[in-house]
């Protein structure tokens, strides 16, 4: 571990739990602790529980725990260093440059892929500029897309030259490794280890976050090959489900409200006809941090998504994670075009001025659509809409737009109010129910330890699991326990691996820095693995008196059960001696 000891507490100590924690979700005090639900799954009874005393945090429902970094790493989607230095960054502890990793193997810092993108955008824009490289790509966006010199520089786009080394030579020779581009997405890793480039004769289009920070690229072809586009995955400077393209420029336009395409190409079409509130996720749904990020921004979304069955329902999506966040969230209605792009270049940036203006809103949208779909003046057609509408209805997540939308389809359906409200209180029973089954059978899962990922051994070694989680439990609690079993236990006293791994782990951080504190060993395992640990030790939490009395007799009967277990087993190991001698003979 390079990250000292000293250098988690000063974070620790700087970045409490509780505080932490309610910069994401609302949390209610619960005697000494906290309650609140869960970020991590989806329950109706909050059963996230954070421990001020341990500085811990632990679901009992879905079994997610940890400490800060770790609900940092899971929340911000992080690996470990980046973690600590998000909570750095937050309180304003220095970490030095170039950390490594256990493996020894050199971090690759956020600074330095940021930089190396900057070079990288550079390297894209001249060659698209270069006719001797470019001519094809430049004659592509002005010619067949449309596109202004203006509105190509002002997107900072550019072009990948068809070679698998132009761009790794390049940065090559500005001094950055192999590892850096591979990392920073630049480059593949072929099979003899060399790197090549990832993006090879290809429109790049930079993504630029709101500090100007060249954070990832998308690159797409010029013809009807697949896939059309790449995209960066996630680096040390880029998240993905993070970011929104454009949202640099956009920050700037969006008092009034903000419009959500699909595509780099809609969004560009759409500043370039002076809707500079326009932004696209990356090539993915949008996700409920992007949500998020529109809450902050702005008050109202207008979702302009393709006007094909696939856009339909993604738009479906982006309605309600938007509306989940509080944003007021319209939808456009596009007719004549298959996208923002196409419409514009069709009707001209009035008529698309005009149909913003006329968005509607969920209800009105659903209304449409189904009222296009049937013909109610058939009874039974009546009756379809009716239920698909009152689904829709049952989907809004506040009693009064229920109330009130519940009314509205009284009087377009004309049928009586009553029936709709107690056929949309029977969707919302039947899907409450749905979920706390769900809750309940993970919950099952869970607890009884069948198709228990990070400790298979435990199921099969009930009792002596137990008493591995209490010693564990205890010693991480109080870490200078394990000055007192050293001499008592050993890791080969353990039954299940994982519990032994936990304690050789436990063991050589607290011969290498005299204490203990979960946060220091939480490098060595995933975050499953964590969790679990995490849990150990919240349980000790009630009973912590005589603990060193309580250990030893632990110890005492996990030596038992080791000994019955090895009994077992070479009992098993006679039989299939046995079997094996008596198919020799
Ligand atoms: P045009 O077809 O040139 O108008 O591009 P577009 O940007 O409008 O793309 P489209 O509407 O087809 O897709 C919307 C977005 O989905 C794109 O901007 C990309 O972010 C993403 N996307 C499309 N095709 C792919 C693909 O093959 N791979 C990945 N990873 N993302 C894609
Ligand atoms: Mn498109």
């Amino acid at each position: 571990m390079n990250i000292s000891p000293q250098i988690i507490e000063d974070i620790k100590a700087r970045n409490d739990i509780e505080r932490v924690v309610s910069s994401y979700i609302t949390l209610k005090r619960a005697g000494s602790n906290f309650n609140g639900s869960c970020p991590f799954h989806s329950e109706k009874t909050p059963s996230f529980t954070v421990f001020p005393s341990t500085q811990s945090f632990y679901c009992f429902g879905c079994g997610a725990g940890g400490d800060a970094i770790t609900f940092v790493m899971r929340m911000e989607n992080l690996d470990y260093v980046s973690a600590i230095r998000a909570l750095a960054e937050r309180s304003g502890v220095t970490i030095p440059e170039n950390v490594t990793y256990n493996n020894g193997k050199k971090e690759v810092t956020r600074s330095r892929v940021l930089e190396m993108n900057k070079e990288a955008a550079r390297f894209f824009r001249n060659a698209l500029f270069d006719p001797k490289y470019g001519s094809e790509a430049m004659d592509y966006l002005t010619k067949k897309r449309n596109l202004s010199t203006a509105v190509i520089k002002h997107f900072g786009l550019g072009f990948a030259p068809n070679s698998f080394g132009a761009l790794h030579d390049h940065l090559k020779r500005l001094g950055y490794t192999d590892d850096e581009m591979v990392t920073g997405f630049l480059c593949g890793k072929g099979k003899n280890g060399s790197a090549y480039d990832y993006f090879r004769n290809r429109i790049m289009f930079p993504i630029i976050d709101v500090s100007g920070n060249v954070v990832a690229f998308g690159g797409r072809v010029m013809d009807n090959s697949e896939p059309k586009y790449l995209n960066t995955s996630d680096t040390p400077a880029f998240k993905k489900s993070k970011n929104l393209f454009a949202l640099n420029f956009a920050k700037n336009h969006c008092d009034a409200n903000m419009i959500l395409c699909e595509g780099y190409m809609d969004v560009i079409s759409l500043h370039a006809a002076g809707f500079q509130n326009a932004v696209a996720t990356l090539g993915t749904a949008i996700t409920s941090e992007q949500a998020r990020i529109f809450s902050r921004y702005t008050k109202k979304v207008v979702i302009s998504y393709d006007s094909d069955q696939a856009g339909q329902r993604a738009a479906d999506k982006a309605f309600n994670l938007l509306q989940e966040v509080g944003v007021d969230v319209k939808i456009l209605k596009m007719e004549g075009a298959k996208d923002p792009d196409e419409f514009i270049k069709k009707f001209g940036a009035d008529k698309f001025a005009a149909i913003i203006e006329g968005s509607k809103t969920r209800f009105e949208f659903e209304t449409d659509k189904t009222l296009s779909k049937y013909n109610i003046s058939n009874v039974d057609e009546k009756i379809k809409a009716s239920r698909e509408l009152c689904r829709v209805i049952a989907s809004f997540s506040s009693d009064i737009e229920r109330e009130l939308y519940s009314r509205k389809l009284s009087t377009i359906l004309d049928i009586p109010l009553v029936s709709i409200q107690k056929e949309v209180a029977s969707i919302l029973r039947k899907k409450t129910n749905e979920l706390k089954s769900k809750e309940q059978s993970e919950l099952y899962r869970i607890t009884s330890g069948l198709g228990d990922r990070v400790n298979p051994e435990g199921a099969s070694n009930i009792r002596a699991n137990k008493i591995e989680e209490a010693i564990l439990g205890i010693l991480l609690l109080k870490g200078d326990l394990v000055s007192f079993t050293k001499d008592k236990l050993t890791a080969d006293d353990f039954v299940t691996p994982f519990s032994k791994s936990i304690y050789e782990s436990i063991v050589s951080v607290y011969s290498e820095y005299g204490r203990l504190d979960i946060s220091y060993i939480q490098e060595n395992f995933t975050i499953e693995q964590f969790s679990r640990i995490t849990k150990m030790m919240t349980e000790r939490e009630r009973l912590s008196k005589n603990d060193a009395e309580a250990l030893n007799s632990l110890i005492e009967s996990l030596k038992k059960e080791k000994t019955k277990k090895d009994d077992v087993d070479d009992s098993f190991d006679n039989i299939f001696d046995l079997i094996k001698n008596k198919k020799r003979n």
